[in-house]
């Protein structure tokens, strides 16, 4: 019989990037006793990967904006899906999230007059994004974590969480294994905010690094919570395309927002080429505007490379496909351009870009100074996840919360850059409030949390099962690499009805085969051991991402069908909801979005 090392808190909080960290933070300071559990060890998470800012209408850089403007334009990059009550507090509440991270020690830019700066991005109308250099979810993670320990959260590295724990319906815990030492670990809890960000390794070419598969979305379908908007993976247009070993790899949107062009091998901007009816009011037709705008002149739109990002990643896709990309298959992204505008152009690179400088001299041996780059499409970021109640981030579970990208709603089907450093504060933020409150409200009740011991059991000996089938069992990386190869080839940002029938059946063998997996070795830092365990998450998400975009008969946001290649006016009713039905089989159906107050309606007519 394994045994557990058990421990007890009021909130458990799993996940420690930017949400996380912000849950746990808030929990705390409501009174909670706070455990954290990641996977990874503190301060190693996605959220670094949100480098060109943190999304807030404090209008330092152009005065017209405020958080209606900012609500209207992620409404319009969400093609009007997004639970719109969370898309109302966001626009809200990220302005003072952003001044309490200030007030925390993060060093944001400075305008000349001393204020935080705000640079563009795309889909934004007005210069909306606090940034550290390039480098801003960097110091997010920094602040957060600094201010989290100080307030003595519980830190519990290299863990994997393998259950989430009920008792009459309700969450009690969770349990899992600290990956360093294989000791199985029970962590009890009266309530549990899932912060385990996205899915990007079911996908071969992606930003995420390996501790993105979908984890809190499984456990939560596991136990009963409901998915949505799983149909919607965001394909980020600039990733690295070589050298191939750092493929997928983040260029930041802000080198397009600091004037940076998409030009294909012929020097086209072909961005110019099918400006999208809803963007035309708002997008520059010549370079000469889009130039202007990036200076700071009031009256120009933005440039088309500012499109939201789902746009760009088609219209590259369409570039290279054309056989009108660079050389390693992507197209070129060129800041250096900008000297032909601005003296003293090279330093300015370099101070607004440094991360990205570093990255291509070291990494390509390449200056971006002098030379543009090459980039293509990365999965980067899911906007479904777990269903949420808007203002508490409580799932359909009982004392099960969510938060940050583990959490669905605020980007219905596109999200705008920056809008997830926000999101991941924010929502961070009342997740953790409202937990704790559940929490207390539950310890007030009297309300006891019982373990179920034989389900501990049952999870041990599932988890340990790939050692009794050993060096005879299947290789669990090939197990992953294939789902990754069928997700990227016929899961990904061109989407067809048959494509995804065979995904379907790929899903369904890899399942099989994810059955008989076989490691070998012991249970401490076994690598092996923690891929075969990955692969239960990665194949729930993946048959729901497929399932999703099965049952959407349209192209919306980050969903392109070229079977059904039109927005259609009933399918913008709908969200679609998928959640594990009596007897395991994943179930999806739609569900329509609830009607929106006369006042929000009243907002996006006015931006209109
Ligand atoms: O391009 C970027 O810096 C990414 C930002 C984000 O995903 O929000």
């Amino acid at each position: 019989m394994p045994e557990f090392q058990r421990f007890s808190y009021d909130v458990l909080v799993i996940g420690a990037g930017g949400a996380g960290l912000r849950a746990a933070i808030e929990a705390g300071a409501c009174g909670a006793k706070v455990g954290v559990v990641c996977k990874s060890l503190l301060g190693k998470a996605h959220t670094v990967m949100a480098e060109g800012g943190i999304a807030a209408a404090l209008a330092n850089v152009d005065d017209r904006d405020n958080w209606r403007v900012h609500f209207a334009d992620t409404m319009r990059g969400g093609q009007y899906l997004n639970n719109w009550r969370m898309a109302e507090l966001h626009a809200k509440e990220a302005p003072e999230c952003v001044r309490e991270l200030e007030a925390w020690g993060a060093l944001f830019d400075r305008t000349k007059d001393g204020r935080i700066l705000q640079r563009n991005f795309g889909g934004h109308k007005y210069p909306r994004l606090a940034h550290v250099g390039d480098r801003t979810g960097l110091e997010m993670i920094r602040t957060l974590q600094d201010h989290g320990i100080y307030t003595g959260m519980e830190v519990h590295m290299e863990c994997t969480v393998l259950s989430l724990l009920l008792d009459s319906g309700r969450v009690v815990g969770a349990c899992g294994y600290d990956r360093e030492k294989g000791l199985f670990q029970l962590w009890q809890a009266k309530a549990v905010v899932l912060a385990t960000g996205g899915i990007g390794r079911a996908y071969k070419i992606t930003s995420n690094s390996w501790e993105y598969t979908g984890d809190g979305l499984a456990l939560a379908y596991n136990a009963g919570a409901e998915l949505q908007e799983m149909e919607f993976v965001q394909f980020h247009p600039t990733g690295m395309v070589w050298p191939i070993s750092v493929r997928g790899i983040l260029v930041t949107e802000g080198v397009r927002g600091e004037g940076g062009v998409l030009r294909n091998s012929e020097g086209r901007r072909f961005m110019f080429d099918e400006i999208p009816d809803l963007y035309k009011d708002s997008t520059a037709d010549n370079e000469e505007e889009g130039w202007r705008y990036t200076q700071g002149d009031r009256n120009a739109r933005r440039p088309p490379e500012l499109l939201t990002r789902d746009h760009v990643a088609r219209c590259i896709n369409r570039e290279v496909k054309a056989g009108r990309g660079t050389p390693h298959g992507g197209v070129f992204l060129d800041i250096a351009w900008i000297k032909q505008h601005l003296p003293k152009a090279e330093e300015r690179i370099k101070r607004k870009l440094p991360s990205m400088y570093h990255q291509f001299k070291q990494l390509a041996d390449l200056d971006i100074t002098k030379e543009p780059m090459e980039v293509g499409p990365t999965t980067h970021y899911m906007m479904g996840g777990i269903r949420v109640h808007g203002d508490s981030q409580m799932s359909s579970v009982p004392g099960l919360f969510a938060a940050g990208e583990a959490a669905a709603g605020l980007h219905g089907a596109n999200r705008l850059g920056g809008n997830s450093l926000s999101d991941l504060v924010v929502f961070g933020r009342r997740a953790g409030r409202f937990a704790a409150e559940f929490a207390k409200k539950n310890e007030a009740n009297g309300a006891a949390t019982k373990v179920d011991e034989e389900q501990l059991q049952a999870t041990a000996k599932a988890a340990l099962r790939p050692f009794d089938n050993g060096a005879s069992g299947e290789n669990p990386y090939q197990i992953q690499y294939d789902l990754q190869e069928a997700m990227q080839d016929l899961v990904g940002i061109v989407r067809t009805e048959s494509e995804m029938q065979q995904a379907l059946e790929k899903i369904a063998q890899l399942q099989a085969r994810a059955d008989r997996v076989g490691i070998t070795g012991h249970r401490q830092y076994n690598n092996g051991w923690h891929t075969a365990i990955d692969l239960a998450s990665l194949l729930v998400v993946s048959e729901a991402i497929t399932r999703a975009a099965l049952l959407r008969k349209e192209s919306r946001g980050a969903q392109f069908r070229e079977d059904f290649p039109n927005k259609d006016t009933e399918w913008g009713k709908q969200n679609i909801v998928v959640k594990r039905g009596a007897d395991g089989e994943m179930l999806v159906e739609k569900r329509a979005i609830p009607p929106m107050p006369e006042e929000l309606k009243a907002v996006i007519d006015e931006m209109k």
